[in-house]
């Protein structure tokens, strides 16, 4: 190929092929190969000087097909470094494979797969609905006129967006209560409704027990003859599936807008029993009962609830006198960090991407 004839492109490229090839063959050393192919007499740059010898518009190509051999022989000589290094000439097959690490559902997820389930076993349906979505569904059809200060509560991130004349504005839901007249309108306004919704929910909120997003889901059950003691077994029930049996609920009086009456609703604190005393030492290191540090009180207080307002029953189109029923909804995030065994006391861990917190569950 030093001829004076112009060397084509084919012609470099078997050229480099077959130094290729000849490494692949080669049985020397690392050190040898280095400079066998890679050296300055080494047939690298040996081919490299053919340059010369190609014509003026195809030096551009010959350059290419020149670095990727160059790069090839490199990485292959590493390899083989590598190789050497490792099995010096014999491979002992007895040693133990390396364990691929494998990842795991992240511990929100399944929370939520373990809610769904509860809720399934009693005849609910698992929906989801936007987590973008107008102020109607999320503030309006609950009962909340415009410049209603009850929307204070929800501390809303609106998205720039056209308002639209009949649903309003655009904004990122406060709260899965948004399922609530979607899902009367998905059936036709026609009971019964056993409906859970868990979604993302987002408000402009960052501590320790809050983030910017987390996620809600929400309880709404509408038929005939609906009432508060439908209501409060339900929770009964969830809080013995979620946290185990002895679990209680306990409702106390609150306002919402969109249910009426309204509860707060906690559930008994498995560390003290419900009482909010554990044994411990006073402070002459006598035995005695002292204050449970995980509640406080003996309850977790962990969301809302309430019979489902007429107002709200008649936005999705149910006819308030013939039906009831009863709506709640809490964070998935605070619910599962009360879970027996588990301590966590910093809900942003969960979105911290912190590995080491992650591999736990
Ligand atoms: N949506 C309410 C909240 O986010 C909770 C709630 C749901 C209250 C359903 C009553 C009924 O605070």
């Amino acid at each position: 190929m030093t001829d004076a004839q112009p060397v084509t492109l084919t012609q470099l490229k078997n050229r480099a092929e077959d130094i290729r090839a000849e490494l692949s063959l080669d049985q020397s050393s690392p050190e040898e190969l280095n400079s066998k192919y890679l050296g300055k007499k080494g047939k690298f740059n040996d081919l490299a000087q053919v340059i010369r010898h190609v014509s003026a518009e195809d030096r551009k190509g010959a350059g290419q097909i020149l670095n990727e051999l160059k790069l090839a022989l490199e990485k292959q000589i590493a390899k083989i470094t590598v190789e050497q290094d490792v099995a010096p000439g014999w491979t002992d097959m007895t040693v133990p494979g390396l364990q691929p690490k494998s990842g795991h559902v992240h511990p929100v997820s399944q929370a939520m797969e373990e809610v769904t389930r509860i809720f399934e076993r009693i005849g609910f349906t698992r929906v989801r609905y936007p987590e973008v979505d107008w102020d109607h569904y999320v503030f309006e059809a609950l009962n909340m006129p415009p410049n209603h200060p009850a929307r204070d509560e929800w501390e809303t991130f609106f998205v720039d967006a056209p308002i639209d004349h009949k649903f309003g504005k655009v904004v990122l839901t406060t709260h899965t209560s948004n399922g609530q007249v979607r899902e009367m309108e998905r059936l036709g306004s026609t009971p019964p409704i056993r409906m859970i919704n868990i979604a993302r929910c987002y408000r402009r909120q960052q501590d320790a027990t809050h983030t910017q997003m987390f996620h809600q889901f929400e309880g709404l059950v509408v038929d005939k003859g609906i009432n508060i003691q439908n209501l409060k077994g339900t929770l009964d029930y969830f809080a013995q599936e979620f946290y185990g049996p002895g679990t209680k609920s306990r409702i106390r009086p609150f306002h919402f807008q969109f249910t009426e009456p309204s509860f707060e609703v906690d559930f008994s604190c498995h560390i003290c029993d419900g009482t909010g005393l554990v044994d411990g030492k006073d402070d002459a290191g006598k035995a005695s009962k002292v204050k449970c540090k995980f509640c406080k009180s003996g309850w977790h207080e962990v969301g809302g609830a309430g019979m489902v307002h007429p107002n709200v029953l008649k936005a999705g189109g149910i006819d308030p006198d013939v039906y009831t029923g009863f709506a709640f909804g809490w964070g998935v995030e605070r619910t599962y960090t009360l879970k027996p065994g588990l301590n966590i006391d910093d809900i942003r861990l969960f979105y911290s991407g912190e590995m080491r917190f992650l591999e736990q569950f």
